[in-house]
């Protein structure tokens, strides 16, 4: 079984359903009100471990009850979660997403995920060893830079993979981006990492490691030779969009561990990503291998 290490956070979404959206000073009724589980890092490991892979998770969250439910989905979802840290006096992290038809605006609240600092990273022997036992490390930017780039400065001295996923957006070195295996930016991402460039050029400057999501347009990538664009799968009724990109991320991932090419991992996250939207909340949606269609054309 592949292994993969994803170093992230780990949040409780807060979402309310709504038709419009509230002018400022105003009040609207809204439709629904949820809370799912959620942050970006434990969504992708949690969509990794459902499609197979062996998974452990690095991050922190806070000594509230919110901490509690969230270590237990980590569990629940066979995502290993012994060296996630507890900190004391910090809540847990959260987000307040507003869904609208289908799509979704987020505020996210680091909490606790912001105290995961580079100290918190490879504390002991056990978890050196276990990044030098990865196929891969996944991470995203939800934790503070510093971290992130401890992280795949480690990574890269051991010669494990990073699939790295700008979100939220940051700006990014040319050293940084030296040490990084893929990038997975979104057309917003994208624009707010490399302002003022076509996705075109920064496609065919790095081939074969940014990958830039359009959503309903699908992914794409320089293959070195040329632009590869890699259509969404039609889906008629979107419930949540929430957690797409997350899920789109966790089975890149495992595509790639298991060795498959770099146009088979984008079309494997396509549908494992087309999935995931007809469900509400982040993780509800992600499948299970035998939920991803035409599995033998993955
Ligand atoms: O990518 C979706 C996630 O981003 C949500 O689950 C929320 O926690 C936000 O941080």
């Amino acid at each position: 079984m592949s292994k993969l290490l994803v170093v992230g956070s780990i949040s409780t979404d807060f979402v309310v359903e709504t038709k419009r959206e509230p002018k400022v000073g105003g009040t609207i009724f809204g439709e629904t009100f949820e809370t799912h589980f959620g942050g970006k890092g434990a969504n992708q490991a949690v969509a990794a471990a459902r499609l197979g892979a062996e998974v452990e998770m690095f991050g922190a969250v806070g000594s509230d009850v919110f901490g509690e439910r969230l270590l237990d989905n980590l569990k629940k979802n066979a995502v290993g979660s012994n060296h996630v840290q507890i900190i004391k006096d910090a809540p847990s992290g959260s987000a307040v997403i507003t869904v609208m038809n289908g799509d979704n605006m987020i505020i996210y609240v680091a909490g606790a995920n912001d105290a995961y600092t580079p100290d918190c990273l490879f504390q002991n022997q056990q978890q050196i060893d276990m990044l030098k036992q990865s196929d891969m490390v996944l991470v995203q930017n939800e934790l503070p830079q510093a971290t992130i780039e401890k992280l795949i400065d480690q990574s890269y001295q051991n010669r494990i993979p990073v699939l790295y996923n700008p979100a939220p957006a940051r700006k990014l070195t040319e050293e940084l981006m030296k040490f990084i295996t893929f990038l997975t930016p979104n057309e917003t991402e994208f624009q707010e990492m490399f302002p003022g460039q076509s996705i075109s050029n920064m496609l065919e400057k790095y081939s074969n490691k940014l990958i830039v999501t359009l959503g309903q347009n699908g992914a794409q990538f320089h293959d070195g030779d040329k632009i590869v664009t890699v259509p969404a799968i039609e889906i008629e009724h979107v419930v949540d969009t929430t957690g797409a990109g997350d899920t789109f991320n966790g089975a890149f991932a495992v595509a790639y561990m298991e060795g498959q090419t770099l146009e088979e991992c984008v079309r494997f996250a396509n549908k494992a990503a087309a999935v995931s939207i007809q469900k509400s909340g982040a993780q509800n949606g992600m499948p299970s291998i035998e939920d991803i269609p035409n599995l033998c054309n993955r």
